[in-house]
């Protein structure tokens, strides 16, 4: 959406802080012996207690208040009986809608003392969305922000998954335009706009650019034998800079 009201600015950052103060909360309970299914029980109380609601769930009828993928599963993970582990890389992704606003943030984490290339995606994954950030102009091409992710992957020996991108959102939690690219692709030439919501997520590969679908489940995303990394926010571009819903 075009955020263009006091309305929208307000309704966009309730929503944002109520999915990062959930996404907080989880990534504090996320210690060794609890299951994916008891964190995610947090996320469906805590919705609640803000009156709103979580958007896998509300939009897509995604078995889960949020999404929790563990090691070898990159996206879309289903909350359940697996139990976290020492060393357990975890991606917790939130996102949720109020009065008619929807956010969505993520972030992947090393739970205790993990391996050490564990801990360097999960960094590249937050210095790639640093860096993206400063390309998050209106007027200026949206792919310039993936471009850049692509190169602060690459500085570090690392790589992008190409078929995971973020997305515009704000009155729904996939919206126009479609894909936020975390490589520059050419074939892109939409421009970001003045008070355009985008939900932005470098996802950080150890080796291979693009996940599978899980042939069990119609929702997991895994990759073979590499590492991913992804951390998530959404944002409104502005000429002053873009603002950060889900800080
Ligand atoms: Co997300
Ligand atoms: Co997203």
């Amino acid at each position: 959406m075009i955020a263009k009201t006091e309305e929208d600015f307000n309704g966009l950052k309730e929503i944002g802080s109520i999915v990062a103060s959930i996404r907080d909360e989880l990534v504090q309970r996320t210690k060794p012996g609890i299951t994916t299914k008891e964190l995610d029980n947090i996320a469906g109380e805590l919705f609640e207690k803000a009156g709103a609601v979580s958007a896998p769930k509300g939009e897509y009828n995604f078995p889960g208040y949020s999404c929790i993928s563990v090691n070898e599963e990159v996206a879309h993970g289903i909350p359940g009986d697996r139990v976290i582990q020492e060393g357990d890389l975890v991606n917790i992704d939130v996102s949720g809608s109020k009065n008619g606003y929807f956010a969505d943030t993520g972030i992947s984490i090393v739970v205790g003392n993990g391996e050490e290339i564990l801990t360097k995606i999960c960094a590249v994954a937050k210095e790639a969305f640093e860096a993206g950030l400063k390309k998050a102009k209106p007027g200026s091409k949206i792919t310039g922000m993936g471009k850049v992710v692509h190169q602060i992957a690459r500085q570090h020996g690392l790589t992008v998954i190409k078929n995971l991108t973020g997305h515009g959102i704000g009155r729904t939690i996939h919206e126009e335009p479609e894909y936020i690219y975390n490589y520059n692709e050419t074939s892109d030439n939409g421009l970001l706009k003045e008070g355009m919501v985008i939900a932005f997520e470098p996802f950080i590969s150890t080796l291979e650019e693009e996940v599978f679908q899980q042939e069990n489940d119609e929702w997991t995303f895994l990759t073979e034998k590499s590492f991913v990394a992804q951390y998530e926010h959404t944002l409104i571009i502005t000429k002053n800079g873009p603002i950060i819903l889900t800080k």
